[in-house]
């Protein structure tokens, strides 16, 4: 892309930073500048992954405490060596030289210009008072995070070329709680570092480490579960090929229709396995019912009938099931009280299962089945829309209709 060569403009100003500062790098103590670049290396290369693909790193607290230490010549340096190393083992997709030199500048930047400002401000390292350098604290911390957001913003807008103020906001979201959770952690690791020494950071980090890898650990048996889960999904899938990718649709969607009716994330995790797993009963369906092109018998109904409750009995055995296991027990129910298995009405069905009920129909009908042609996301919704308050719940539907809008305007992808 011709576009990416712009991303060089970030390391041709750290590069200033570099020149700037490097005369003052023969004064420094080679010492403490290894254990900041060995620990910001570190930090680097030993990011968290997080439920939604993101990851974390501390190396931000790392900084900060390096520029309280050792002052923002030295940490400029920090940054630098840190930032090239673990740029040798990251993968990047497209032109791996612009992005990596943008990402070893982006470092530079960030530790630069912050702590320019906190030297500005009279900061002087080695020597910080929690109450006195409290404002200098701030000030730091707030460059630090502006600049960040501001070269990301710039970055994804000439490689992705959307809005900005679209990439801004998500930006500024997705990043600034890990600023507040680390800013402390800096300024703690540069009093006990001051204080203590080498030695007193080691002490500190062991436990930060053993942390990190239970962390690791509850991320990693989450990823275990889901996986379990999709390939159980597919198993009903390998009996019914007509609803091939039916599961992961129908949960892609009910999670949208979840955040657009900001339900509680730990829910919506809930909804998410429920979603998948929501007609896993099917298992105990013949198969040539299962696959019956023309209109079932009263009979081969009855027993059609039977697949929530059976999907729920086999869920709910899995401990952290449990709650997915009613909502897939409630996913034929209606509002009226007309639904199956047993007949619930309004309130009484719970909203998770409301909303995979929602999804369930929607991926239905604009998808081709044996007796029919598949309709169009309009005719769908329409069709939806006249069920509601009699077949599901209002907010529901008004949700599904906000997440097709947006799909519609180029955000959320169902299909
Ligand atoms: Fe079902």
């Amino acid at each position: 892309m011709k576009r990416e060569k712009y991303l060089l403009l970030v390391p041709i100003i750290a590069l200033f930073f570099l020149i700037k500062t490097y005369s003052s790098i023969s004064l420094f103590d080679f010492g403490p500048l290894f254990i900041f670049t060995t620990l910001a290396l570190l930090a680097e290369l030993l990011p968290v992954k997080l439920p939604n693909d993101a990851e974390v790193t501390v190396g931000f607290a790392v900084y900060i405490g390096s520029i309280l230490v050792l002052g923002y010549e030295a940490s400029v340096w920090v940054a630098f060596i840190s930032a090239f190393l673990s740029q040798i083992k990251h993968k990047v997709s497209g032109n791996p030289f612009f992005k990596k030199s943008f990402n070893i500048g982006l470092y530079i930047l960030m530790v630069g210009s912050s702590g320019y400002v906190y030297k500005k401000l009279g900061g002087i390292p080695s020597n910080i008072n929690l109450y006195k350098d409290f404002f200098r604290f701030i000030v730091l911390v707030i460059t630090y995070f502006l600049i960040n957001v501001g070269l990301m913003v710039f970055a994804l807008k000439i490689l992705y070329g959307k809005s900005i103020r679209n990439i801004f906001k998500a930006t500024f979201i997705e990043t600034l709680p890990s600023y507040i959770a680390l800013a402390p952690l800096g300024i703690l690791l540069a009093v006990i570092y001051i204080n203590i020494g080498a030695l007193g950071l080691i002490l500190f980090l062991i436990p930060l480490l053993i942390a990190r890898h239970s962390f690791k650990l509850y991320m990693d048996m989450k990823k275990v579960y889901l996986e379990t889960i999709q390939a159980l999904a597919s198993a009903i899938e390998a009996k019914d090929p007509y609803t091939k990718g039916h599961s992961e649709r129908v949960a892609k969607l009910a999670v949208a229709i979840a955040e657009e009716l900001k339900m509680d994330n730990d829910l919506i995790s809930n909804l998410h396995y429920a979603a998948l797993l929501h007609d896993i009963g099917k298992i105990g369906i013949p198969e040539p019912i299962l696959n019956k092109p023309c209109k079932l018998s009263e009979e081969e109904f009855e027993k059609i009938k039977v697949h929530p409750e059976l999907g729920a009995n086999i869920v709910k055995k899995v401990d952290f099931l449990l709650q997915a296991s009613f909502f897939i027990r409630y996913h034929h129910e209606r509002l009226s009280g007309s639904g199956y298995p047993e007949g619930l009405k309004g309130e009484e069905i719970p909203l998770g299962a409301q909303i995979i009920a929602v999804a369930d129909v929607f991926d239905a009908l604009t998808t081709d089945r044996p007796y029919r042609k598949a309709m169009t996301v309009e005719e769908a919704l329409m069709e939806i829309e006249q069920a509601s308050g009699v077949d599901f719940r209002p907010d529901v539907v008004r949700a599904l209709k906000r997440v097709l809008e947006k799909e519609k305007s180029g955000g959320y992808v169902a299909r």
